[in-house]
């Protein structure tokens, strides 16, 4: 069973796991409006991960023999200026998140908790993975100054992304 205080703040993880994937499905439905499908199905896909983020926690606790929680989802930011303006914002979200693992993990250290330090260090490599691809695609946007030919190439190779949830 996990401490009151690991459990509670997991469930507080949990929550922001569910509430990136909505800012980021809220992404995905402004990309779609600026016709961009490839950049709009890859926040779908980043929205996939978030959720697949949420539930390998909830899983987690269910398995420690603890509970869950749900809170409310606060409503997503819906309108951005353009689309370096979305992945600006992205990779400052992704920022926090990676603080807030960080955090997580070094209570579960603080409460010697073996198991779940084991457990967040899937989300800490996770997160070194999130913001190099948030920033890699954020650069490549700034080069081509988010418009033009250059966009348009962009949006096709955006367009490939897949997702598989791991094994374990
Ligand atoms: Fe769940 Fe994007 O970190």
């Amino acid at each position: 069973m996990l401490s009151k205080k690991i459990e509670k703040a997991i469930n507080k993880q949990i929550n922001a796991e569910f509430e990136s994937a909505y800012l980021y499905l809220s992404m995905a439905t402004y990309l779609n409006n600026e016709n961009l499908p490839g950049f709009s199905h890859w926040m779908k896909t980043q929205y996939e991960e978030e959720m697949f983020h949420a539930i390998k926690m909830y899983d987690y606790v269910l398995e420690r023999g603890s509970s869950v929680s749900l809170d409310s989802i606060k409503k997503p930011k819906h309108q951005w200026k353009n689309i370096i303006d979305v992945f600006e914002d992205t990779l400052k979200h992704e920022q926090g998140v990676t603080k807030m693992i960080n955090d997580l993990t070094s209570l579960a250290i603080d409460e010697r908790d073996h198991a779940t330090v084991n457990f967040m260090q899937w989300f800490v490599d996770e997160q070194v993975e999130e913001e190099a691809s948030v920033s890699e695609l954020l650069a490549q946007l700034q080069l081509v100054e988010g418009k033009g030919s250059g966009l348009f190439m962009l949006d096709k190779e955006a367009a490939q992304r897949t997702f598989t949830p791991p094994v374990n």
